[in-house]
């Protein structure tokens, strides 16, 4: 049974009700200790990256969460074996590597990203890699032409067709200069995944520096890689004729830790996240503190706190790394409905993040989304075409409403929103935040939250 049915019997089991809704009653403060396990967006990654190892690899703190169910089944049509072989821990053995089936890929690749990851370790291995169309949250276009237009400078030939993607290397894929328009991660990977066993050197330019792929460069050179990240965004690859599998305990999930953190601030609660840490997660830290939030750093996690007084606006861009993510927005706006004043959150790496505003706008936040961006304004950020902003004025105090979830972040922050109001909320289609978010209902249980799972 994968991670989310499991979930979600669970809960159903608890309150004895079926179907895919939570009901909160809202206004109780989250306190309480959880854990935060591996990142999903670097654990999913360095199972594809398996793929690529001539023996077994081993994965630890890998969060039992339905995208990590979605790239084991992935392998699995490609005859890598996916084995549980303690709580959090996968083997994953690529010895015989076969075609899959499409209907098969087909299937599994229409709820995720990852599967365009699959194409340079699918090359190396087979000399053809078939790519459906792929899933994902909604939250924007998505376009792939940087990781095809990566593809094919290293020599693959890509052919579009009724069923996907169809890619091929009938001379083998060669190193390559690569200067990709933005620094985008899955592009990044896809180009370090694919350098690594290609013939002679890659030059990566404008590469994407995320912990996470810091962390994938660490898993390959245990492989047996060789990769020098130099200053300004550039990383050298040097084509290696064979990797092996690797031992590794995935970094932990800094966009869950952040999404507990604006609970508790929201809520006006106390939250330990077990297993957080510091250097990842500083610059969310730095506007933490700047909205009044509070956090007291430990060897083994982070406590966050709301220390009491009045929340204060800020102005956050969203970024690329070292800035401040996108996947921390949702949350903190939840949070920031509570400041007292206007807060602008500017939205520059996906064009379409913030339609889970109108869910906290009918809870009686006052937020008006500028679909075309807010200009003129002082900016870190160079302005993209593609930029939205949201103005939120606050205090505004929620009330419980109806509300289908959107996406996995979005998703979160209703949660958190109607954690935070006055009344009950039923939200549906809840089950896509365990997506990303591992066991998120024992994890509201063990932090107090009112609520009737029915699962
Ligand atoms: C990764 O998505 C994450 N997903 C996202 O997390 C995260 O928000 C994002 O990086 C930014 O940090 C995974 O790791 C699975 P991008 P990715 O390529 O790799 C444009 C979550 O909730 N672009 O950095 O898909 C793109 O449209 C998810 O956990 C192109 O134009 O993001 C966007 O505007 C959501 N062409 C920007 O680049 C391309 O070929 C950044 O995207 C590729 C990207």
């Amino acid at each position: 049974m994968n991670s989310l049915l499991k979930d979600a019997q669970k809960a159903g089991e608890r309150v004895g009700l079926k179907s895919d809704k939570i009901v909160i009653n809202g206004g109780k403060p989250l306190r309480g200790r959880i854990e935060v396990r591996g990142a999903k967006n670097l654990a999913t990654k360095a199972m594809v990256a398996a793929l690529l190892g001539e023996t077994p690899s081993l994965l630890k703190d890998v969060p039992d969460i339905s995208d990590v169910g979605v790239v084991t089944g992935m392998l699995n049509a490609y005859g890598v074996s996916v084995t549980q072989v303690a709580p959090g821990e996968l083997m994953l053995d690529p010895s015989n590597v076969l075609k899959a089936h499409f209907a098969e890929i087909d299937a599994l690749a229409g709820s995720s990203r990852i599967p365009i990851l699959f194409c340079g370790p699918l090359l190396h291995r087979l000399g053809e890699a078939l790519i459906p169309d792929l899933g994902g949250c909604r939250i924007g276009d998505r376009p792939i032409d940087f990781h095809l237009d990566a593809l094919r400078a290293f020599g693959a030939i890509v052919d579009k067709s009724y069923e996907g993607i169809r890619l091929t290397a009938p001379n083998g894929l060669k190193g390559a200069e690569i200067h990709l328009p933005y620094p985008s991660v899955g592009a990044t990977e896809q180009v370090l995944l694919t350098a690594v066993r290609a013939e002679g050197v890659t030059e990566l330019k404008n590469a994407a520096i995320e912990p996470e792929i810091m962390d994938l460069i660490a898993i390959l050179q245990k492989m047996g890689a060789i990769i020098n990240v130099e200053p300004n965004r550039v990383i050298f690859i040097e084509g290696v004729d064979e990797l092996r599998g690797y031992t590794h305990r995935a970094l932990f999930d800094r966009n869950e830790a952040a999404s507990w953190a604006s609970a508790a601030l929201a809520t006006e609660g106390d939250i330990f996240v077990g297993g957080a840490k510091q250097q990842e997660l500083m610059t969310f830290l730095n506007i933490f503190r700047k909205v009044g939030g509070a956090f007291d750093i430990h060897e083994d996690g982070i406590r966050f706190y709301h220390p009491g007084g009045a929340l204060k606006p800020v102005v956050v861009e969203t970024d690329v790394h070292p800035g401040f993510m996108t996947d921390w927005q949702q949350p903190l706006i939840v949070a920031l409905t509570k400041a007292e004043g206007v807060s602008i959150v500017h939205e520059t790496v996906y064009e379409n993040r913030f339609g889970f505003t109108d869910a906290l706008i009918e809870m009686g936040a006052d937020i008006v989304v500028h679909k075309d961006g807010l200009y003129g304004l002082t900016r870190r950020v160079p302005q993209r075409p593609l930029e939205q902003a949201a103005v939120i004025t606050g205090p505004t105090p929620l009330h419980g409403a109806d509300i289908r979830v959107p996406d996995l972040r979005g998703g979160f922050s209703h949660l958190i929103a109607a954690l935070t109001a006055e009344g009950q909320s039923t939200i549906s289609n809840v089950g896509i935040i365990s997506r990303g978010y591992e066991h998120f209902i024992d994890k509201l249980d063990a932090l107090g939250a009112d609520f009737i799972y029915e699962g």
